[in-house]
């Protein structure tokens, strides 16, 4: 008698991603580029084409039925993403095009109104490019400092390093949740513990935690956070702000126009109530429509559920990558990376350019990404131009890491014998 074998989480979900099922030069697609887009499960693509082929219609402002749909729908969405977080109310969600224009928001309506020279904003040397930049534009507008938390010798976040930097002085800490080089889970409850206690606000750059595991902002204690749906089997064009009730009422509007305002004379405006306040012209209705299917999709799952797959497939990665001596993976090991590991692998292999790796690898159906992956900084930190990543999701298979280190290990050797 033979057992039947156990269906994996990737085994119950892979049919509702038509994308994965197909070929990729004679190959079977194996999609490891995770970490820049997810891939959309048919509720989320059915509600697309739902939308526009039912209740395309302007929200809010319409009172006819199309328009009452739309705005019923694309209102649920922010009900949807309030509980998802655990916010404590849904005027706490503001839409917005991405995790990168939520950051600018705040960078904009509150630090260049709160900041002064010689205030302190820290930042770490793993912020995507996000989190940096809107920060060098509030630097040099208000005179504020920039200070960087370092990398620990296990290449994650260095608690006790931020401990030092953190004084009275700072009024702003910035900092990603689950690094999309690095793959490292940092403490963010212990960073907005620690933070607090100095005045100091909390903005957290979600877009790699959000799509992985549960999130609640309310146990973080985060002051604000970002993320982007097309890395959570939404669509793109739509992105959303959390922040603390009071913290968003204080702060001024971003964009003017219509939507965001309460009344308008020829020489002054007063504005909306929260959200509205911070969402001026016509939203992207249909992408929030399909975000809020893409919540709803990943709480059939369960994010627990999800978090656990996902690490026992990490586990699986680091282990089979770990066999090839050539190597050299960035971030720490699923078994000393304290808070855990996010399924995804920078590395490098010897001397080979990591965009032939990628481009070898294609021909094999496997899509992996290669370069700075949008954090230059800590690239050159590592000491490296660019790195090549895999990253993972609840529908990736053992299987595909399979053929993906046996594909990866036949470029090692077209390369030189660099595979043992
Ligand atoms: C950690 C992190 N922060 C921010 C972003 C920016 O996301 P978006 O381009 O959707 O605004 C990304 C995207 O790769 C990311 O990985």
């Amino acid at each position: 008698m033979t057992l039947a074998k156990e269906k994996t989480l990737a085994d119950q979900v892979r049919a509702d991603f038509p994308i994965l099922h197909q070929e990729v030069n004679g190959k079977p697609l194996v999609y490891f580029d995770n970490a820049a887009t997810s891939q959309k499960p048919l509720l989320v693509i059915n509600t697309i084409r739902d939308y526009y082929e039912q209740y395309n219609s302007n929200v809010h402002r319409g009172v006819h039925i199309l328009s009452a749909k739309a705005t019923d729908a694309y209102e649920a969405t922010r009900d949807k993403l309030a509980a998802f977080i655990g916010a404590a109310s849904r005027q706490e969600i503001v839409f917005t095009r991405n995790a990168t224009e939520a950051i600018n928001l705040v960078a904009y309506c509150w630090g260049m109104n709160n900041l002064k020279r010689g205030d302190e904003i820290i930042l770490s040397v793993m912020e995507h490019h996000s989190n940096l930049v809107p920060w060098h534009f509030v630097a040099s507008k208000t005179g504020a400092v920039l200070k960087f938390v370092d990398l620990a010798p296990e290449e994650t976040f260095d608690l006790e390093q931020f401990k030092k930097l953190v004084s009275d002085k700072t009024k702003l800490v910035s900092i990603v949740h689950v690094s999309n080089t690095l793959g490292c889970i940092n403490p963010v409850k212990e960073i907005c513990e620690i933070a607090h206690k100095y005045g100091a606000k909390v903005l957290i750059d979600a877009c790699q935690s959000v799509p992985h595991m549960p999130i609640n902002v309310q146990q973080i204690d985060c002051d604000w956070l970002v993320a982007s749906s097309h890395k959570m089997c939404g669509p793109t064009g739509i992105g959303f702000l959390y922040g603390k009730l009071e913290l968003l009422r204080s702060m001024p509007p971003f964009l003017g126009g219509g939507e965001m305002i309460a009344d308008v004379f020829l020489d002054r405006s007063t504005y909306a109530d929260l959200p509205h306040k911070f969402e001026a012209g016509t939203p992207a209705i249909c992408e929030a429509i399909a975000l809020g299917a893409a919540v709803d999709y990943l709480n059939s799952i369960g994010m627990d559920k999800i978090y656990a797959y996902e690490s026992e497939l990490t586990g699986y990665l680091f282990e089979q990558l770990g066999q090839i001596p050539s190597i050299r993976i960035y971030g720490p090991l699923p078994k000393i990376a304290g808070l855990g590991r996010a399924a995804l692998a920078a590395f490098t292999a010897g001397d080979i350019h990591a965009s032939d790796l990628s481009t070898l690898l294609d021909q094999e159906g496997v899509a992996i990404r290669s370069g700075h992956h949008c954090t230059q900084p800590l690239h050159r930190h590592l000491m490296t131009s660019s790195t090549a990543r895999a990253s993972l999701s609840f529908y990736n298979t053992r299987e595909e890491i399979d053929i993906f280190i046996k594909a990866l290990k036949e470029t090692l050797d077209f390369f030189g014998g660099l595979s043992s």
